[in-house]
């Protein structure tokens, strides 16, 4: 029995596959044989994709353009949800209007898409959310960061009864190196992930790869579902 993923015939969708984790689910599913949909508001931004991966807008604001973009799509096999930014900050300094677009964005954009995917996915594929650590891992200054990602990890988790035989999984990442923060100050940026890596025990921060390994083995394992994965060098324990 083959230990490698194999992914040759089918199609996978990832909706914020044009940077950081989601680029590294589209460029290891296209080198495991599937065809790739990377879908995010602006798709020409994207490095150049690798052959098999093709390029959708969608904006996950916007109902119409998740119902939109998976018209195109049409039938497929796997989805993986990899959007969203961050929305730091105490409930003293982070406006409502900040924190309900960041709700949009990661819990309602991910809720339309789950719908809009339930009908066109195959029954032996999967969903894979991509929450974050923050939901169990409390700290200053990230109370709608807790609040977005247990959702989105019960979200899952009920998901993976109502759609079954599909399968569906939460993947929650620790500190993961990746565009998002590109505008920190490069110090800062560096601060942050030395700090990161000198408190959890594999000792460094994490990489887009070490969270797309996960994504295939919830794609190719038929046995996972309604699980929560995480992926953060142990900051649970730390
Ligand atoms: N990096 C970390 O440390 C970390 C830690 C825990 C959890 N996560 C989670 O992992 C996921 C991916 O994070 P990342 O670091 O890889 O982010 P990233 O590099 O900033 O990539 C985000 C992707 O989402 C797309 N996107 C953003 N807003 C969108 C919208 N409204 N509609 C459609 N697409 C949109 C972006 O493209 P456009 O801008 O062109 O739309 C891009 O393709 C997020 O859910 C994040 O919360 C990340």
């Amino acid at each position: 029995m083959s230990t490698v993923h194999n992914l040759s015939g089918r199609h996978v969708v990832v909706v914020g596959g044009t940077s950081g984790i989601g680029l590294a689910v589209a460029e290891h599913a296209a080198a495991a044989g599937a065809r790739v949909t990377v879908a995010a508001r602006t798709p020409g931004r994207a490095p150049a994709l690798p052959a098999g991966v093709t390029a959708e807008q969608v904006d996950l604001t916007s109902t119409d353009s998740v119902e939109a973009l998976f018209d195109r799509v049409g039938t497929f096999d796997h989805l993986v949800l990899s959007a969203g930014p961050g929305a730091m900050g105490s409930v003293r300094e982070l406006a409502s209007t900040d924190a309900r677009t960041f709700m949009d964005i990661k819990f309602w954009g991910y809720y339309d898409a789950v719908r809009a995917a339930a009908d066109r996915i195959a029954e032996d594929g999967s969903i894979t959310l991509l929450g974050g650590g923050a939901s169990r891992k409390h700290a200053p200054g990230r109370p709608m960061m807790a609040a977005i990602n247990a959702a989105i990890e019960a979200f899952g988790k009920a998901n993976a009864i109502d759609l079954a035989p599909v399968r569906v999984n939460v993947i929650a990442p620790g500190l993961v190196d990746t565009p998002a923060y590109a505008a920190l100050p490069d110090e800062m940026r560096q601060g942050m992930l030395a700090g990161y890596a000198a408190s959890v025990p594999a000792g460094r921060a994490g990489l887009p790869e070490d969270v797309a390994s996960a994504a295939l083995f919830l794609m190719t394992n038929t046995y996972v579902t309604g699980t929560v994965i995480d992926i953060d060098g142990g900051v649970q324990v730390s």
